[in-house]
Order: C-alpha cells, then structure tokens, then sequence
C-alpha cells in the first residue's frame, strides 16, 4: 500500500498532474481536435440529446474538442430499421448533419450486428431470407447516405473470445460467407466509404488471431475492407501497453488502417475477476463493485490520466497506422459504464467530469501534443 502510494506521488509530480479537476483548463485554448489533426482523427459518440443539441454548452464543447463522431446507438438495426419495410433515418439526418456543420469525420456505426438487432431480422431462419434482408438493409442505408459518411463499422462483433465466429442469427442462418457478403454489397453501394470490421477485446490473442483471419479471408475473395476498429473498453490495468502494441501492428500488417473505437477506461472493479463473489442482482448495493459513488479519489484521477497518457504515447508511435481514435462519449455522467456490466455503478472512464470540465487524463492528453 504505502509503495503504491509513493509510487502515485512520484507519477504525479512527474508528470505536474494536478490530482483537482484542473479549471485554467487548456480547453481553452486548443482542443483536442486541433492538437491531434495532423495525428489522427479524435472522436466522440453522440447519444440522442447531443444530436438533438439539447444542450448548448455541451454542443460547443463536441465540435471544439472533437473531428470525428459516432452514434452511440441511434444507427443499430432496431433504432434504424424497425420493421421490414420501415426505415427511420430521422435521427441519423440530424447526425450526419451535426458533423457536416462541424466539419467532422463521420462514421456510421453499425450495419451488421447480432446485438440491438431488430426483431424481425433476428426471427429469420431461412438463409436466403437473411441474405435478402441483409442486403436490402445495407444497401438502402449506405445508398441514403452515400458520399456524407466517411466509414462504417459494416460488421461488428462477429468473434467469439477463442477467436472462432460467433453463433450470431447471420451465421446461423448463411454461415461464415456472411462476412465477405455484408462487406462486398457496402463496398458496391458506396465505393469511397472505409469499411471497418469492429470489435472488443481484440487485444486477445486468441481472439486477434481470429480477426486477422477474418479480415485475409475477406481480402482473399477480392473484396474491399478498409480497417479493423479495435474497441478501447479498457481497464485501468489491463490491457497492458505491450498487448494494444502488438495488436495495432498486427491489424496494419494486414495492410488495413486501425481505428480505436470505443475508447473508455474504466475504473472499477470487473465483476467477473472477484474471487469468490456471487454474481446476483445485489451487486447494485455492493460497496465492493461501487467504490466511488461519491467522487474519484485524487489517486484514482492520477492513475486514470497516466493510463491514459501510457495509451495515447503508443498511439501517436503509430501514429501512420492509426486513422482515428474515438471515445465511447463524452462526459463521465452518460457514460454506458454506469451501467455495465452492473447497473448503477459511477464510473470515471472518459475525459471529461460529471460537469463537463476536463479531467485531469484530459490533460495529460493534450500535453502530449504540447
Ligand atoms: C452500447 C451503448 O453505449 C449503450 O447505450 C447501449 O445500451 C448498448 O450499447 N459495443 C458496441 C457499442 O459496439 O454499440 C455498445 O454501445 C458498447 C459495446
């Protein structure tokens, strides 16, 4: 304990970390997005109130901090197509129009999923039903916003954690082919979007072997992808620096761009490494799983901004291979986190407070580019 507490005084001073939230923030100087253009693309993910710009300061604060945006889940299939012949593009209009107005990359997220599915995709059993539905509803999506998105996540998910696929209702239904497929009709209907196979933990070995062979089997077939999206839903230790290295190496040599998606680190516990814990709906009230309901202890935000600093070095190494880094959000407030993989936690994983202020990982960050 008294080791690890020296430890985090001498990183502190190291690296003039202040441990408050630091409010002469450089924020107001250069943001994010200026400070990194010419390193790659620094993202966030909208969630509905911010396409709707139902707060103004927050609105600001995305176009000044950020380049690029995902939608956080207003594109998933039961948002966007709920019924068969029932497309809602309402949300997904204003999106698009928030990032031309910022002048933002702007990726779409996502076509093909076994998750959030729409129900009557889901229900499908029949392969050549499946194929017809996948295709109609890539096509009409890429087609609608041909030449205003920049890169789709065109599948997501598709591994399971031994690197073998995942027995998703595509691949129940059609097989493996359902990968080359979904890649080549996104490629036909808008030739100059990037296309991305997205996915999380693919940092594991097993699971990054799986992914390269996913992506040279769709490379063998002649067909077009463009990048693999490495979801960042990290942890405060783990994964370790050298394992985000060597994936990132791993993905460009197959001659693809990497893209970090995702990116969020989270500071409390994992349920499932608790040794002896049940797992049980009690877990809500567990001080255990929750142990900073109130704030984030000063230790904690400096462990936090040194992780993030550790990560962000490595990404400006490859900075070649890299074309965007995205965080899963923006305030600490609306971050999924809270909520997974236990509901009602407070988590700290992003760059900016409960009141939107810059933390101090935010600094760190930028100070990089200093
Ligand atoms: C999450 C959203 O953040 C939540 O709001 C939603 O309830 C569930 O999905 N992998 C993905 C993202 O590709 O779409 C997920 O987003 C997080 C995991």
């Amino acid at each position: 304990m008294k080791i690890l507490k020296s430890t985090l005084i001498a990183t502190t001073l190291l690296m003039g970390i202040s441990c408050k939230t630091s409010n002469n923030h450089k924020a107001q100087e250069t943001g994010l997005r200026d400070a990194y253009k010419n390193s790659f693309h620094v993202g966030t993910a909208l969630n509905r109130d911010d396409i709707l710009q139902t707060d103004s300061l927050r609105s600001a604060l995305i176009g000044k901090e950020f380049s690029s945006i995902t939608a956080e889940n207003i594109m998933k299939s039961m948002f966007m197509h709920p019924e068969k012949d029932v497309y809602q593009f309402d949300m997904s209009d204003k999106y698009v129009e928030f990032g031309e107005k910022n002048n933002m990359f702007i990726h779409g997220h996502t076509l093909i999923w076994h998750s959030q599915l729409a129900p009557w995709m889901r229900s499908i059993s029949d392969s050549t039903e499946m194929a017809q539905a996948m295709e109609s509803h890539i096509k009409t999506i890429v087609e609608k916003y041909k030449g205003r998105i920049n890169s789709w996540d065109v599948v997501n998910e598709a591994l399971n954690e031994d690197g073998t696929l995942r027995n998703s209702a595509f691949y129940k239904t059609i097989g493996s082919e359902y990968l080359a497929m979904a890649f080549k009709w996104a490629a036909e209907t808008d030739p100059n979007t990037d296309l991305y196979y997205n996915d999380y933990n693919l940092t594991n070995k097993a699971k990054r072997a799986g992914a390269v062979k996913l992506v040279k089997d769709i490379q063998s077939k002649g067909i077009k992808i463009d990048g693999v999206g490495m979801q960042g839903h990290w942890h405060i230790d783990s994964p370790s620096i050298e394992e985000i290295e060597e994936s990132i190496l791993d993905y460009a040599n197959l001659g693809v761009k990497v893209a970090i998606t995702e990116l969020d680190v989270s500071v409390l516990p994992n349920p499932w490494n608790l040794v002896g814990a049940e797992i049980s709906q009690n877990f809500e009230n567990n001080k255990k799983l929750n142990p900073y309901p109130e704030a984030l202890p000063d230790s904690m935000q400096v462990k936090l901004a040194k992780r993030y600093s550790d990560i962000f070095k490595v990404f400006l190494k490859h900075q070649d291979k890299i074309s965007r880094v995205t965080f899963w959000g923006t305030s600490d407030k609306e971050s999924w986190l809270n909520d997974f993989p236990v509901r009602g936690r407070t988590n700290y994983p992003l760059l900016f407070d409960r009141e939107l202020k810059p933390k101090a990982a935010y600094d760190s960050i930028l100070a990089l580019k200093k």
